[in-house]
């Protein structure tokens, strides 16, 4: 028996870092998707291979033994969650993923839900959205120290939410057809974990001043909705401007991320912003579609990996 499970990767459009207090966030599920495809296997372990990494980790059935890759690791967590529910069976696990790693488009949460839902799926257990999501949101405690909760929730249903301490809503967009997402990588891999680690001791350091930025990021929150919801495409580039310099102002932005976020707006996006953890990853524009490959264009001259996304509205996907 072969089960396959794939969740998309995101984008978080207003509010990272602050939704890890409490603030709330806006986050899109982005058309590219990594694919967990679990087949039957002859030996005593749970073998995991991901192609994308060439990397391998085995879990031995019984003791629960790791061995293998450090990278794949919090998947250990979840295949001990899941031996509280039912029966381990062994299984070959391969992942296959087209969401680029470590650049802020969540490929680590992708992969926990969409690991958590094949697997179980295999061994027999029937989960709903809600424990799936919950399921990996303990994994990405190992990947990331205190997550939030936001990209386990966005890999899992998909579209448009917002998100706030824990609970979602979901976003109903107007107009989608006449913009573009365009991403661009800055090619510096950086650790999620170390970034919200950092912005918390700052937080730490500066209450009296931080909470004020917060409190702006969220009326920012406030404001996009209503402008997403109306499809007022200018406002919400203009809004996003105004997250990104509350990012830079709590020590997420990098030389880097600047100069791509700037030739995206002098190219004539309508806004530009840092996207997840920051500190190296990616950048987000947005853009009239007629601009997008102009766009695109000037931000190929400065980073290797841009990619002109759509919205997934499918979220997590089981086959079998
Ligand atoms: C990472 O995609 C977004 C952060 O806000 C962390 C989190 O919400 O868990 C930086």
């Amino acid at each position: 028996m072969v089960i396959e499970a794939s969740a998309p990767g995101k984008v978080i459009l207003f509010g990272e870092h602050f939704v890890v207090k409490g603030k709330p966030a806006i986050a899109l599920a982005l058309d590219l998707r990594v694919n967990v495809r679990v087949d039957s296997s002859n030996t005593n372990t749970i073998t995991i291979y991901s192609h994308n990494t060439n990397s391998k980790l085995e879990i031995e059935l019984g003791s629960l033994k790791t061995s293998g890759s450090e990278n794949l690791v919090q998947l250990h967590k979840i295949v001990e969650v899941l031996s509280s529910k039912a029966k381990l069976k062994p299984a070959y696990i391969e992942i296959n993923s087209n969401i680029p790693i470590a650049a802020g488009l969540g490929s680590s949460a992708s992969l926990a839900v969409a690991f958590t839902a094949a697997y179980s799926k295999f061994i027999g257990l029937e989960l709903t959205r809600e424990e799936i999501s919950r399921i990996a949101f303990e994994a990405e405690k190992i990947v990331h120290g205190k997550p939030s909760g936001i990209d386990n929730t966005i890999a899992t249903y998909g579209g448009a939410i917002l998100y706030k301490a824990g609970e979602f809503s979901r976003i109903k967009l107007s107009d989608i057809q006449s913009v573009s997402l365009i991403i661009a990588d800055t090619g510096i891999t950086r650790s999620t974990r170390k970034a919200v680690l950092r912005v918390l001791e700052l937080y730490n350091k500066y209450p009296e001043i931080l909470s004020l930025i917060y409190d702006a990021a969220e009326r920012i929150v406030v404001r996009a909705l209503g402008a997403l919801e109306n499809g007022s495409w200018p406002i919400v580039g203009e809004l996003m401007n105004l997250n990104h310099g509350l990012l830079s102002t709590i020590g997420v932005s990098t030389l880097e991320l600047e100069e791509l976020v700037f030739t995206a707006r002098r190219a004539g996006a309508l806004g530009a912003k840092i996207t997840g953890a920051g500190m190296g990853g990616s950048i987000i524009a947005l853009a009239y579609s007629a601009n997008s490959s102009r766009i695109a264009g000037a931000l190929r001259e400065k980073s290797k990996r841009v990619i002109v996304a759509g919205i997934d509205s499918r979220g997590l996907v089981i086959r079998s």
